[in-house]
């Protein structure tokens, strides 16, 4: 198909790497200026193998350039390789590590699981360092790896953040679904302080663990969210939960919760985990995603690109009734091609269609309810193809529908439809939707719910079609 060439679902304000597999992003952290997004990558073809990390740095978090592969696969003389799994990266401005010169301060040091292979068997999982001393350009093993072994096949994705003058490492057993908090003063020997497991949802094992402080809107207070990639609300399929609660510096204590907190209720949002070492300036954290889903991840159509990573997400929350709810605010890149539409919707009798050149744009939507029972909108419509919002008064549910948004036949569990609750607010939801060639975000009431799915349309350009259900 002419069509479909290259370029076509290359997204236009979201980062992907040129060419080859991805999926988690890894070692997110900014020093001097520079944003680092590491992620898995397989520098050798379009299937997942070879686990590497793989490098690309930002200015401002809208536009990224890719580097060399940082943090490769390496080979054993019995044969078996270390793969470079998915994990975190710190600067140690102290130098606690003893890793760097003497008064250096720009250390940066990669924590991740090294994943052993044999045979194309994972025979066992531990947790490794790699250092770097010219801004995660060049990389040294550490000649005592690994620094953290239980022995085990699953034990993986550290996370490691530096808290009240120690380093913090969450990281998980994914087939007990269980998360161990350690505690080092050096990066290198790490002590057990406790541990949580077998809550919220645990239909799937667990996954790229994430402990971090998050302000409270509108207060000066803040709580702690704990992220835990598992299983999507349908089950066949990955997704992310959070957990809100305390954390004493050992301690992790989720709040009495009722139901799984979602991060997001699409399919394609997974292993986000948040940016350390921010600059004063960014008050909350800041996450990233692997915009995917292992269900159907390897038979993804992109020829070249299987998939992206979602737009950095400013992560606060807010305060309902004694509850707390994650909100995200999503970084986008204004760049002069992209489209970005602002519409106020407010009759029944209201309705819209605009043409729009290409499939990458941002429209923002006030939509009033009053009288109406609902609404629809069209995106990339052209014939008969059309991923279609649909929201519904009186079940407060949007939906998300790509079974027919084009190209959906490569796996069976990808033509799906979403759903997610939308309260509105004095009648009104808003709706922030970035479409990006092969992304769709939907951010719901400025961040209080969204929705992230891929979609493989055929054709260039197309409609946008807005109507109230009367
Ligand atoms: C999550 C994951 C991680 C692992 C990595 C391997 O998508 O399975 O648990 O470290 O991918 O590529």
């Amino acid at each position: 198909d002419s069509k479909r060439d290259l370029t076509t679902y290359h997204p236009d304000y979201h980062y992907t790497s040129e060419k080859n597999w991805v999926n988690d992003p890894n070692g997110m952290v900014h020093l001097d200026g520079e944003y680092h997004l590491f992620y898995q990558y397989n520098p050798f073809g379009e299937k997942w193998g070879h686990m590497s990390w793989g490098h690309a740095v930002s200015a401002d978090l809208k536009t990224w350039k890719e580097l060399p592969v940082a943090i490769p696969e390496t080979k054993n003389s019995d044969g078996s390789v270390n793969m470079v799994f998915s994990g975190s990266a710190v600067i140690d401005t102290l130098n606690t590590s003893g890793l760097f010169e003497e008064g250096f301060k720009s250390g940066m040091v990669a924590i991740y699981t090294a994943h052993i292979e044999k045979d194309g068997k994972g025979i066992g999982q531990a947790q490794s360092l790699a250092y770097s001393s010219d801004k995660g350009r060049t990389w040294k093993f550490y000649d005592k790896n690994p620094i953290l072994d239980l022995k085990m096949t699953d034990f993986r994705d550290p996370s490691v953040f530096w808290h009240e003058g120690k380093w913090k490492m969450i990281v998980v057993k994914s087939l007990e679904y269980t998360a161990q908090i350690y505690e080092s003063a050096d990066l290198k020997n790490w002590e057990l302080v406790s541990e949580f497991g077998k809550i919220g949802d645990y239909a799937k094992i667990w996954e790229c663990p994430s402990l971090f402080k998050v302000p409270i809107e509108n207060s000066d207070k803040f709580k702690w969210i704990s992220m835990i990639s598992s299983a999507h609300e349908d089950t066949d399929y990955v997704g992310m939960q959070y957990f809100v609660g305390e954390f004493d510096g050992k301690k992790f204590t989720p709040d009495a919760q009722t139901g799984v907190l979602r991060i997001d209720y699409g399919k394609d949002f997974y292993a986000a985990v948040p940016f350390n070492n921010l600059p004063e300036k960014e008050k909350n954290p800041i996450i990233m995603a692997w915009v995917n889903n292992w269900a159907y991840a390897v038979d993804l159509t992109a020829e070249g690109r299987r998939a992206m990573f979602s737009m950095p997400r400013k992560i606060s929350l807010i305060e309902k009734n004694g509850k707390y709810k994650m909100v995200q605010k999503p970084i986008f890149s204004d760049n002069i091609q992209t489209e970005v539409l602002n519409f106020s919707m407010n009759n029944s009798a209201n309705r819209k269609t605009i043409e729009m050149k290409s499939n990458s744009y941002r429209l923002n939507f006030t939509i009033d309810l009053t009288d109406s029972k609902g609404f629809s909108i069209d995106l990339l419509k052209n014939g008969d193809e059309k991923s279609t919002i649909n929201y519904d008064s009186i079940t407060k549910k949007l939906s998300f529908d790509r079974t027919k948004s084009g190209v959906v036949n490569f796996n069976e569990k990808f033509p799906s439809v979403e759903r997610m609750t939308v309260e509105p607010e004095n009648n009104i939801i808003k709706l922030d939707i970035f479409v990006d060639k092969s992304i769709v975000e939907i951010f719901a009431n400025e961040g209080q719910a969204v929705l992230t799915n891929l979609v493989f349309p055929k054709n260039i350009g197309g409609s946008v079609n807005f109507n109230f259900v009367k």
